[in-house]
């Protein structure tokens, strides 16, 4: 991979991505024979924001490769407190560690932060904006279960906010796929992502509905309605509870449908849905360790 730092899906070619993908599975097959391979390796992480699966899974990759993690920990106990700025931050931190994680409530945060440090930074999330690594995996989870050309993407909830929805839109454009953007008027993709999918030639369509076209369906993303980025409370509770879907819902769907979800669920997601073959969130989850490994792997130098 030629890239230094990785702010966004809109970066990844299809080669970069088949990279990764190709390094994380054999990662899967054979971990144990990457257990040194970046032994000494110092990942250093910069969460501004809340965050179990990417925080943990990174540090668990950096860990299987033989490294460790320097955790700047929660904001409030960091010099952040102080009144630090983020650009100074990052210059500290990227003394101390190999490569940054970076999760910030402002949107762009990760490409200015990016500006200030040599080491390879990487966006675990800038707000409303991107979310590159979370991609990777949905990637790797849909090629793993249906395979990444000739799909129909189901992607539906919180379209505007959301920005696994906004990251996984731009990557799904390398491959043959129709994405289906199902959610409220209010939450509707932003105009510029989707006049970036014309742009690009994706084919898109837009929905307010599930039932016309779950049966067309390959795979259904879900997400989560992002509660903490609306300006204001009653327009979350106008929607908040929509978009639901229990096994009922999945009867006029192909036997063949993979659910899937970034996490964390509320309740989008009817937990009698887990027991069925659709789903595929936990094993979703669960790819994040693979895959950050190969990312981490290939930006540590793992081509030679
Ligand atoms: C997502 C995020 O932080 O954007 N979580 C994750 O990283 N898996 C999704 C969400 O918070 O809804």
């Amino acid at each position: 991979m030629r890239h230094d730092h990785i702010t966004s899906a809109k970066q990844l070619s299809r080669g970069d991505i088949e990279t990764v993908l190709d390094r994380a599975r054999e990662i899967a097959a054979d971990p144990s024979s990457y257990a040194d391979r970046h032994a000494g390796a110092l990942l250093g992480l910069l969460f501004f924001e809340p965050s179990t699966r990417t925080k943990m899974s990174f540090s668990a990759a950096i860990k299987r490769l033989g490294g460790d993690v320097v955790d700047m920990g929660p904001v409030e106990a960091s010099s952040v407190k102080k009144g630090e700025s983020l650009a100074d931050t990052v210059r500290v931190v990227e003394g101390y560690a190999d490569a940054l994680v970076l999760r910030h409530p402002s949107e762009g945060s990760a490409q200015m932060a990016s500006e200030f440090v040599d080491v390879p930074l990487i966006n675990g999330g800038d707000g409303a904006g991107q979310h590159p690594t979370q991609t990777l995996l949905d990637l790797y989870t849909i090629r793993e279960a249906a395979g990444l050309d000739d799909l129909t993407i189901g992607i539906m909830g919180d379209l505007k906010y959301g920005r696994t929805v906004h990251s996984l839109a731009y990557a799904l454009t390398n491959f043959e796929t129709s994405q289906y953007f199902i959610s409220p008027e209010s939450l509707r993709l932003p105009q510029n992502v989707r006049y970036d999918l014309d742009e690009e030639g994706a084919t898109v369509e837009e929905h307010t509905e599930l039932d016309p076209v779950l049966s067309d369906l390959d795979v259904l993303y879900i997400t989560r309605i992002q509660k903490e980025r609306f300006p204001d409370e009653s327009e979350y509770r106008k929607v908040a509870g929509q978009y639901q879907i229990d096994t009922t819902t999945l009867d006029a769907a192909s036997d063949d449908l993979t659910v899937m979800h970034p996490l964390p669920r509320v309740d989008e997601i009817d937990h009698d849905v887990d027991e069925t073959s659709h789903a595929q969130y936990f094993q979703q989850a669960h790819n994040g360790v693979p895959v950050r490994m190969a990312l981490l792997d290939l930006l540590l130098g793992g081509n030679q």
